[in-house]
């Protein structure tokens, strides 16, 4: 796909974000900020039987952070919980598609996925703090 397509679906996202809200009664709840920038990401998760049930996102920033969070909530509704640790950089990177982000624009893309790892981390931390250290470690982002 070229660059001009990938703008397009970006803005799609940002104009009409898929998943955003607030999710009442949400086992995660998590949120984090690019301190360069202030853009916010909250998300949302509702889990059961370490399937993620429901997710939902607040934000404000730019485009690719709010595209990407929106992109990201499609991605794992529906999936197991602990598939979170398996997304990289680059999944989110190559769904953004575009290529020679600087690394200001990457933690924009990257910001969501922080916070979706930050909170699978907590659920698991909180539930059996013994299996956090591993988890976290297998999550690593960067
Ligand atoms: Fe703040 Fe993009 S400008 S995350």
């Amino acid at each position: 796909m070229s660059e001009d397509i990938y703008r397009e679906i970006i803005l799609d996202h940002y104009r009409n974000p898929r998943n955003k809200g607030s999710l009442p009664n949400a086992d995660i709840s998590i949120h984090d900020s690019n301190p360069l920038c202030g853009d916010e990401i909250d998300i949302h998760l509702k889990v059961e039987e370490d399937t993620i049930k429901d997710i939902k996102f607040e934000g404000r920033g730019c485009a690719i952070s709010q595209a990407s969070a929106s992109m990201l909530t499609e991605q794992v509704i529906n999936k197991p919980l602990n598939t979170i640790k398996d997304i990289a950089k680059e999944d989110i990177l190559e769904n953004i598609g575009l290529m020679n982000l600087g690394p200001a624009r990457i933690k924009c893309a990257l910001l969501s996925l922080k916070v979706l790892k930050l909170g699978m981390v907590k659920y698991y931390a909180d539930r059996d703090p013994g299996s956090a250290k591993k988890i976290q470690d297998e999550s690593k982002l960067y």
